[in-house]
């Protein structure tokens, strides 16, 4: 028998998302499409209308007189659990009698229909005491309102440093949060089953904590409560613990009352009620010679958390993580508090705090060069780490980097958009025209890999083979747009060699791979796709032995071949194999287990190995501005980006250009802006502005680097692509700084986002003017 030389859909061919063609006919189920059960009812929350205040009355009899409201809940009448933190058990459900923002959820209607539901909850009469609200840094700094003492990470002695180098500078820069805006938005429906059983259909990247929390909130053990996870129409980090209480509170008035009971939250409510990317204020101290080298740095990190824990411990220490991002530091000091406000309580976002760090050394580089007259990518590339086998290779956190790749992806993209040409010519553009300005910036990406809790770093897959040789796969990785299914099934049409569409991708289930982490930190692909190799390859050992055995040959004559088994001089069909074996009563079905190897962490000490690998990547992109209205538009940029050997070139290149393009929002066009009552006021698209297809650069040149590989043993030598990419991002803000510098002779310090009102006050500190 022959066969294909090659299988449909392996690794590293440029497959669709498997729900490419259902995404865009509006095919894709999410939750709030599953077929309502009968009698369904829906749910709503009663919001507080103060930032910092005692309840005093909760009058909720209009609530309850309302049409079609079938209960009303407050705190008190929860079965179990009034909690829904991530960690610190310090988020009830609904408040009890303080609230601690504008916006927490008091209490929740359940009613006929969605509609009904959020009409009854305005009709609340609420009585306050207002008690003082701390809303900024600034206030929350004086007030010594922090989650946990300042932590810090030190590397030789940066005093010491600062004191003997030839110069020294010091700034500051404020960096703005940034909404989630997935598409979908939180919802979740539960489904009560016999006895304590719940089910909870949930858009989350993290089902097993809802599966706990919802435990939790019923007191039910952990193995009453299943929950399944299609997709989601988009995560970035606001579902890995924001689902938790729509799905609570689902589960919560599905047992009270008996019937399955659906939450999806308006947009509106979404943006007031959930965390979003934390606001940071950086301080930075630098000592530096004339070339530009950095001898040492002081970081001081503050960050907005908001009211409750929640993520905001490890997105901080991912902040101080990525202070460095491609530099060698030889003295560091690196601080950062953790600001307890009556705000929102921040979370996840893509990058966890690693953007807002790298943003502060990206912030010191441009300002560096700007003070020596240097060509700021000049500055970086002395600072850059060394390559394996160099000395400048120990970070600010102890650890050794062993696969810097930075200096090669900067050359050849340098080289390949012709960044010298430009710069020239861009110089010589803005001497002639005094109000369209230009600028140009290439920055470097240096992200770590791994989540910095080392338990997390661990997955488990179920495969199971029937015996028509098709493959049916389940691992703990949750779809959220990201291509992660995909990816993973071409792990597994590879490692059994049959065509990818043999392979059902099948929702994430916490009945099928249990005690799993949430899909973040980038790891989904490493760790899942190796978890599924894992159980097919145990598969393919027992197809092995079974296939030796009956066909009287040694296992190192069996080989998989495309579709096909060749068994010393035979060849089976595989799902002929697959037969043959079940009717030999071999198990088809397995599970699957990675944990990743070679990382340590000591947070209390600073110091460890918290990352498996660095991901690189740098971006050039060039932005105009007026002057005279601080308009601006981004107008090219050209990518490099390193995602080791590619499992899905095509999955991967979206992945780079969605990252960038949410990067560049970000710390351009994305504001939050809260009042003095603590109220958010940009809640809606009106008001929020994401770069839409219109403010998409319009030239894109973006290339997965050639020659990269993964030093270590990954999935197919791949790297991580979901957040690295979103640092790309910063060439977008340094550029329109760039255009700004170009104004003045002083270095015009610009703040992000970058809306035309923060450029027009660059370009006044850039010609020394006075901004009212
Ligand atoms: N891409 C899409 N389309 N939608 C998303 O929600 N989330 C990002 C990134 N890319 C996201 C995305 C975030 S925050 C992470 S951590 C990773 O995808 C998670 O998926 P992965 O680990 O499979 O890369
Ligand atoms: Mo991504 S912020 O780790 O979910």
């Amino acid at each position: 028998m022959t066969g294909p030389e090659r299988i449909k859909g392996g690794v590293a061919t440029p497959v669709p998302h498997d729900s490419a063609v259902r995404h865009v006919r509006g095919e894709a189920v999410y939750v709030d499409d599953i077929p309502e059960p009968p009698g369904c009812l829906h749910a709503a929350f009663g919001l507080s209308e103060r930032a910092h205040a005692r309840i005093l009355e909760l009058d909720l009899t209009e609530v309850r007189e309302a049409p079609g409201v079938v209960a009303v809940l407050t705190a008190r009448d929860l079965p179990g659990a009034n909690d829904v933190s991530a960690s610190a058990h310090d988020e009830p459900l609904l408040a009890e009698d303080e609230v601690l923002f504008h916006g927490q959820p008091i209490f929740a209607v359940i009613a006929e229909s969605h509609l009904a539901a959020r009409r009854a909850a305005r009709k609340a009469r609420i009585r306050y005491q207002d008690l003082p609200a701390i809303l900024t840094i600034d206030q929350a700094l004086a007030a010594g309102s922090l989650l946990e003492p300042m932590r810090e990470m030190v590397k030789g002695d940066p005093e010491a440093a600062l004191a003997a180098a030839p110069r020294r500078l010091r700034g500051r820069v404020e960096l703005g949060g940034q909404e989630h805006f997935y598409l979908e938005g939180q919802a979740a429906l539960s489904v009560p089953g016999e006895g304590d059983e719940m089910t909870v259909h949930a858009s989350s990247q993290h089902p097993t904590e809802i599966q706990h929390k919802v435990a939790h909130a019923l007191g039910v053990p952990f193995n009453a409560v299943t929950v399944v996870v299609r997709r989601m129409g988009g995560g970035f980090g606001g579902k890995e613990s924001q689902g938790n209480a729509p799905a609570c509170l689902t589960a919560a008035a599905a047992r009270l009352l008996g019937r399955p009971v659906k939450m999806r939250y308006d947009r509106d409510d979404d943006f007031v009620v959930t965390g979003k990317r934390h606001d940071f204020r950086i301080d930075y101290e630098v000592g530096f010679d004339d070339e530009g080298r950095l001898l040492a740095v002081v970081f001081d990190q503050a960050a907005r958390c908001g009211w409750a824990t929640d993520l905001s411990l490890p997105v901080c220490d991912r902040a101080m993580l990525h202070a460095d991002n491609a530099y060698h530091l030889p003295h560091a000091r690196i601080r950062s508090w953790r600001c307890r406000t009556h705000t929102v309580s921040n979370t996840a976002f893509r990058g966890f705090g690693g953007p807002q760090g790298m943003a502060g050394i990206e912030r010191v580089m441009d300002h560096v060069a700007h003070e020596l007259g240097l060509d700021p990518l000049e500055v970086r590339r002395r600072n850059f780490y060394d390559p394996p086998g160099g000395a400048r290779v120990l970070t600010p956190y102890h650890m050794t980097v062993e696969d810097c790749v930075i200096a090669d992806i900067v050359d050849e993209l340098a080289e390949s958009c012709g960044y010298a040409r430009r710069r020239a010519e861009i110089a010589e553009w803005n001497a002639r025209n005094p109000v369209i300005r230009r600028g140009l910036a290439l920055t470097p990406v240096k992200f770590g890999i791994s989540f910095t809790l080392t338990h997390l770093n661990q997955a488990a897959a179920l495969v199971h083979v029937y015996t028509d040789g098709s493959v049916h796969l389940n691992h703990g990785g949750t779809e959220m747009g990201q291509g992660l299914f995909v990816k993973v099934a071409q792990v597994a049409a590879e490692a059994f060699q049959i065509d990818l569409d043999r392979v059902r991708i099948t929702a994430t289930d916490t009945g099928k791979a249990a005690n799993t982490s949430a899909t973040a930190a980038s790891s989904g692909s490493d760790l899942n796709g190796m978890a599924v190799r894992d159980a097919c390859e145990k598969i393919k050992r027992r197809l092995t032995a079974f296939a030796a055995e009956r066909f009287q040959t040694s296992a190192e004559q069996v080989r998989f071949l495309p579709g096909r088994v060749r068994v010393g001089e035979e060849e089976i069909a595989f799902p002929d194999l697959v037969r043959m074996a079940w009717e030999a009563r071999v198990p088809l079905s397995a599970t699957g287990f990675y944990a990743t190897p070679r990382i340590s962490w000591d947070r209390a000490a600073g110091r460890g190995r918290p990352f498996y690998y660095f991901a690189y990547g740098a971006a050039a992109t060039e932005a105009a501005i007026d002057a005279l209205t601080g308009e601006w538009r981004i107008e090219r940029v050209d990518i490099l980006h390193d995602v080791g050997r590619s499992l899905n070139p095509a999955i991967d290149l979206g992945q780079i250009e969605g990252g960038f393009v949410q990067g560049m929002g970000w710390l351009t066009m994305e504001e939050l802006v809260w009042d003095e009552a603590g109220r958010l006021r940009t809640h809606a698209p009106s008001t929020y502005k994401i770069p839409a297809a219109g403010d998409r650069p319009r030239r894109m040149n973006i290339r997965i680097w050639e020659r990269g590989e993964n030093r270590e043993p990954t999935i197919h030598r791949s790297k991580a692509v979901g957040e690295p990419p979103l640092m790309l991002g910063i060439s977008a803000w340094l550029a329109l700084s760039d255009a700004a510098a170009s104004c003045g002779p002083a270095y015009p310090a610009l703040d992000a986002p970058a809306t035309p009102e923060r450029v027009l006050r660059a370009i006044a500190r850039a010609r020394g003017e006075r901004w009212p």
